[in-house]
């Protein structure tokens, strides 16, 4: 079984070979995403096998983002303030080919999950946001209890009530 190692993405991660059957994903990886860190746009991280670990295997990015309450499930946007919301923001997740089933892209989004756990104890979100291109990646995110926001084709959110019970 191959163990993996998640670290942020820096210049020594091989990502030119990368594909996970989603063009824009592998292009954004291979040439904006180390833009997007320099300009502090987003925080990108990296699953590299522990015995190759300059071969990229799946990366996600996060970074803050806000959704306005009409959007949210009525009972959640009850319990919040009627202006937009903070959220953290999965803005794109994705499993190399030679590795999708195997169970790395439950462990990125749980990677990601705790990061933002980690980051809310300072810095306050009211969710975890991701956007998913196509109805198949909406349906890994609602395997694990996101839920889609009205309006919003491709939004879907994890309140912060599912994962408040985690925080350490
Ligand atoms: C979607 C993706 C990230 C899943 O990664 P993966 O490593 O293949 O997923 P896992 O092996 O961790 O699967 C985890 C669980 O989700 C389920 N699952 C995986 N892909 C699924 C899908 N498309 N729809 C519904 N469920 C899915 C699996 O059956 C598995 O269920 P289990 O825990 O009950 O066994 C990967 O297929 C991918 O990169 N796809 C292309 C890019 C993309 O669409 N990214 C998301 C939008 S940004």
């Amino acid at each position: 079984m191959t163990v993996f190692r998640i670290r942020p993405l820096d210049a020594t991660v091989d990502t030119a070979a990368f594909g996970c059957g989603q063009a824009a994903l592998d292009e954004y990886i291979r040439r904006y995403a180390s833009q997007d860190i320099r300009r502090d746009v987003t925080r990108v991280f990296v699953a590299v096998p522990e015995d190759d670990v300059d071969h990229l295997a799946g990366f996600f990015t996060l970074s803050a983002g806000s959704v306005n309450c009409s959007k949210l499930p009525a009972a959640l946007a009850r319990k919040l303030p009627r202006y937009p919301v903070p959220v953290a923001l999965i803005g794109r997740l994705a499993v190399d080919k030679n590795f999708q089933c195997k169970g790395l892209g439950s462990l990125l989004l749980a990677d990601a999950c705790q990061k933002v756990v980690q980051a809310s104890q300072v810095l306050a979100v009211a969710g975890i946001v991701v956007d998913t291109k196509g109805d198949s990646a909406a349906a890994f995110y609602r395997h694990f209890g996101f839920m889609p926001l009205a309006g919003q084709p491709g939004r879907l959110l994890l309140p912060a009530t599912a994962f408040n019970s985690v925080r350490t």
